[in-house]
């Protein structure tokens, strides 16, 4: 584990060990020989700064960045005017591509003054052959470009970019391979992300994450709980198992593992109060993961079920594998399991050839499901999803009054069910001093409602009970019981 290997005793003279994730140190000794080169020469160590532009997954991976650098020498800072800068990227629809466009142009033009800048690209984006056409051709200034699928190979990647001149540019295909313990510089002391599988075989078809993160592949549960077990031991009270299916946890290991059984081993960690995980596919959840879910005392009453449309018709051309009535029956099984459970989820308007009938079905589930609370899209394109090539893409105009009703419509719903919790005592780990008023703290209900109560940072990463005074709609105002 990376916190017990010393840089100090690896041979940096020697050839580079094949082995992972040993050779992967090796580079951080030999980046940070250069980062000491740094700062003799002066006189104060270089400053590096990871922004996350995605999803928790991205968010995680961004983690492991941060740790490699820590590692190296380099001071983590927040601002974007930093020695070294590299934004992990999404391209889950249009918007976050248009957002790094419009990022580096500033990036680049802030390098022209500061030469000896090194900026880096990651992420799903690069996995985009139209993306790697465009940053050869018109933004040669960026130093640094590799994938999804050799984000372990950071290290050595740098001291390739420190060594030899011009644009670096790594990005594979796919990979079979997991590469475990790599540094990691968690975000927050008392919470962490932890990875229990990557990539995706579902290929819902307007997603294009598929082709970004490659084949679902599940790391190892062993793996698994020794980092549960290690996190519980380094101060981690709530974990969030990550995977964009994680119902389908385990199907693949040589020795398959159900998701409900992960579940039932990562409960027995002491020290771990709080479990959760994300994202749960409808077709694949499980009466196994329901009746955990209903008798634990770890697993938090949160479930993310996304929807994506009400429609059985849509949901057909969306690959999604499940029909209106089989969700809101699941729905309804969840409901009578775990009484308290908080349902969220994800809706897409727009698909190619929604009809209003269409929408209205979608408007339907979501007054009968009665989501806590839920994230709206607009449909956005992707090249060389099948979505992409169908031909009735829908007007502007009509996608954004179908965006505005459904909107509307979430967050009556969401106020209604929160409004119904006002008066209860509840769990809350306390997350941050509130931003806006430092007389509050802010905390997560089991149930992922936010809420701010009077208390200092004495209390940050503590459970403590609260009772909620006032719904603001998405939060609450509480106080201490
Ligand atoms: N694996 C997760 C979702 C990951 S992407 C799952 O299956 O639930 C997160 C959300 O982005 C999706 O649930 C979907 O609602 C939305 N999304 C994905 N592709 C999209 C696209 N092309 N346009 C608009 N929204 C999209
Ligand atoms: Fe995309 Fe579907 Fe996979 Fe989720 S399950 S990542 S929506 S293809
Ligand atoms: Fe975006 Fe990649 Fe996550 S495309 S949503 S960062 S898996």
């Amino acid at each position: 584990m990376y916190n017990e290997i010393d840089l100090d005793n690896i041979d940096i003279n020697s050839q580079p060990p094949i082995e992972e994730p040993g050779r992967q140190y090796y580079f951080m000794a030999k980046c940070r020989e250069l980062i000491k080169g740094f700062e003799q020469k002066n006189g104060r160590f270089p400053q590096a700064c990871v922004v996350n532009m995605g999803c928790q997954m991205n968010a995680r991976d961004s983690e492991k960045l941060a740790g490699i650098l820590e590692v190296m020498g380099y001071d983590l800072v927040d601002t974007e005017e930093a020695d070294f800068v590299i934004y992990n990227t999404c391209t889950v629809r249009e918007n976050a591509n248009n957002k790094v466009w419009g990022r580096l142009g500033y990036l680049g033009a802030y390098k022209k003054k500061h030469p000896h800048m090194k900026i880096a690209l990651c992420g799903c984006m690069m996995q985009e052959d139209e993306v790697l056409e465009k940053l050869k051709k018109s933004y040669r200034f960026v130093d640094l470009v590799f994938g999804t699928h050799n984000i372990y190979k950071f290290a050595e990647l740098m001291y390739t970019v420190f060594v030899q001149e011009g644009m670096v540019i790594d990005v594979w295909k796919d990979t079979d391979k997991i590469v475990e313990d790599l540094p990691v510089e968690r975000k927050y002391k008392f919470k962490s992300g932890v990875n229990i599988m990557f990539g995706c075989n579902n290929f819902c078809s307007y997603c294009i994450v598929p082709y970004v993160r490659g084949r679902e592949r599940s790391r190892k549960p062993q793996d698994i709980l020794r980092e549960v077990e290690r996190l519980a031991q380094d101060g981690v009270v709530e974990v969030m198992l990550l995977g964009q299916n994680v119902n389908s946890y385990g199907k693949n290991l040589d020795e398959p593992v159900t998701f409900a059984e992960l579940l039932m081993e990562i409960e027995k960690i002491e020290g771990i109060k709080r479990i959760r995980f994300m994202t749960s596919h409808p077709k694949d959840l499980s009466d196994e993961l329901i009746e955990i879910m209903a008798k634990s005392d770890k697993i938090c009453n949160h479930l993310h079920l996304p929807l994506q449309s009400g429609s059985s018709r849509i949901l057909k051309e969306m690959n999604r594998h499940y029909d209106k009535e089989q969700y809101l029956s699941l729905v309804g099984k969840i409901r009578a399991a775990v009484p308290d459970i908080a349902l969220t989820t994800d809706i897409i308007v727009g698909f190619p050839g929604e009809t209003e009938e269409d929408f209205l079905e979608t408007m339907d589930v979501v007054k009968k499901a009665g989501y806590e609370s839920a994230f709206t899209f607009i449909y956005s394109k992707r090249t060389g999803t099948p979505a992409a090539a169908k031909e009735e893409q829908i007007p502007e105009d009509v996608v954004k009054d179908r965006f505005d009703r459904l909107l509307r419509e979430v967050q009556s719903c969401a106020k209604e069910r929160a409004e119904a919790l006002t008066g209860r005592v509840e769990d809350v780990l306390v997350e941050d001093v509130n931003e806006q008023d430092n007389t509050l703290v802010s905390g997560r209900m089991g149930n992922n409602f936010i809420v701010h109560f009077p208390g200092d940072k004495s209390l940050i990463g503590k459970i403590v009970k609260v009772r909620l005074k006032e719904c603001k709609g998405f939060y609450f105002y509480g106080e201490l019981y």
